[in-house]
């Protein structure tokens, strides 16, 4: 595991959009998995910024989704379909048909699940996934305990996660209860995993991932088994290492 220790969250978002643009240099159009949350936006603009202003082309890059609420109606501002396009597809110019993501408001969802693994398989696999951490140190929707070699699946939120992330809805009871996440072991079939951790919230969670034991009960000590996996911090997220 590569950690990178930045001095803030915009610094890390240039980083880890430059490494973006190496990739999409290298295959034009490699699958970008994508995470939601406040950290990566950085990267997001950054990367939209790159594509603006310069001579990178990611008119064919591919962007998959990394997780989604269960139960909201299509369209909700909040659903992380609607995040996605609105913060990294449509920013980059790029189309609805570039995007795949797991079908939250499916009649049948463990359907759903595992039609979407089996999709981002026949993609090709995922190039590059960025991950943010939860404060209890999930990524993606996987809660402690969840098994490190799981795969796409429907989960139940903590109270804690479903705390951290009221601050999208207008209370705490529209936060929905279910999610549908690709599952460690789905992650870990990423070809490069990059986890971004900013702020000092994140610094215990950060601690466990790379110094702790290897731990189901944190989910994202599983980059540790990863043969390429860069996690980028800024100071403060880095200050329990
Ligand atoms: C949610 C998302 C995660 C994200 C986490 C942290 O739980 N499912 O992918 O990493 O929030 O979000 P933030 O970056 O806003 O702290």
């Amino acid at each position: 595991m590569e950690i990178v220790i930045v001095p803030d969250a915009a610094a890390g978002g240039e980083l880890i959009a430059a490494a973006i643009a190496d990739l999409l240099t290298r295959k034009p159009d490699a699958l970008l998995g994508v995470a939601t949350g406040s950290t990566p936006l950085p990267i997001y603009q950054a990367l939209a910024a790159r594509a603006r202003d310069t001579a990178l082309d990611v008119t064919r890059a591919r962007i998959c989704q990394l997780d989604e609420y269960v139960g909201l109606p299509q369209g909700h501002p909040e659903s992380y379909r609607s995040v996605v396009l609105r913060e990294v597809v449509e920013p980059l110019g790029l189309t609805e048909s570039s995007f795949m993501g797991p079908d939250g408001s499916a009649e049948d969802i463990a359907a759903a699940c595992l039609a979407y693994d089996r999709a981002l398989a026949e993609a090709g696999g995922v190039d590059l996934q960025l991950l943010g951490i939860g404060t209890d140190g999930h990524i993606g929707f996987n809660e402690p305990c969840s098994s490190l070699a799981s795969r796409t699946r429907i989960k139940t939120l903590t109270q804690q996660t479903r705390v951290d992330n009221a601050r999208f809805f207008n209370n705490l009871d529209e936060v929905p209860h279910h999610v549908i996440t690709q599952g460690i072991g789905t992650i870990l079939d990423a070809r490069h995993l990059v986890l971004l951790a900013t702020g000092e919230a994140k610094a215990d969670a950060v601690a466990a991932t790379v110094e702790g034991p290897l731990s189901a009960l944190v989910p994202a000590s599983a980059l540790q088994l990863h043969p390429h996996a860069t996690v980028v911090v800024d100071e403060a997220a880095a200050s329990g290492l």
